[in-house]
């Protein structure tokens, strides 16, 4: 079973390759059910593509024929006995959700969020993203918008920032199992 945290990166790329400058990923754990949204700012999708975008043999890609990272969410959360949709505007942007039931024996286990987010940042230092993972009372977060103020024009992907975001996120995952 893929792990949560592999296909959050797998969706955020398709945020960063629709030319977005801010990607907001969301977590939310309340009454048995795992909400996962990300939205962002780019390029947005034609009404007629995203009818069939869930369908694994729709891409705009040419090196592969069949695009398969939203199809194989989709199917993640179904099996999981949650639910998929997504929403788009040309020009606009996209926001997709997807829940899980957390009790559910195909449950996809998170991962490592910390991994994904410094991979991501690393990957398109130039780009916003945003984490907020709320689960018991607690929450786990980060926000580069922030963090690039405080740095005042040190790059994101400066190997000193991406250690302290991935220990950083690595703390704040643990408290929110605890
Ligand atoms: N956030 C997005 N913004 C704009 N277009 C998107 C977005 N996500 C996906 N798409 C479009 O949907 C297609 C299918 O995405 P996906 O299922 O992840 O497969 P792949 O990325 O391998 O093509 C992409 O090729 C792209 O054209
Ligand atoms: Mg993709």
């Amino acid at each position: 079973m893929k792990e949560l945290s592999l296909h959050i990166l797998d969706i955020a790329m398709n945020s960063v390759k629709a030319g977005a400058s801010l990607v907001e990923i969301g977590l939310e754990e309340a009454g048995g059910t795992l909400t996962l949204t990300v939205a962002d700012n780019g390029r947005g999708m034609e009404p007629e593509f995203l009818a069939s975008v869930a369908d694994p043999f729709t891409t705009t890609r040419t090196t592969r024929k069949v695009g398969m990272g939203i199809p194989l969410l989709k199917l993640a959360a179904e099996q999981a006995g949650g639910a998929f949709s997504i929403e788009s505007a040309p020009g606009e942007g996209t926001a997709l959700t997807a829940s899980f039931q957390t009790g559910h024996l195909d449950n996809p286990p998170l991962g490592d969020m910390a991994a994904t987010l410094v991979s991501l940042i690393q990957g398109s230092p130039g780009i916003d993203f945003t984490y907020t993972h709320t689960a018991g009372g607690g929450v786990s977060s980060l926000d580069t918008r922030e963090l690039r103020a405080a740095l005042d024009g040190v790059p994101l992907d400066t190997p000193d920032v991406l250690a302290w975001i991935q220990n950083s996120i690595e703390e704040e995952e643990r408290g929110l199992s605890q």
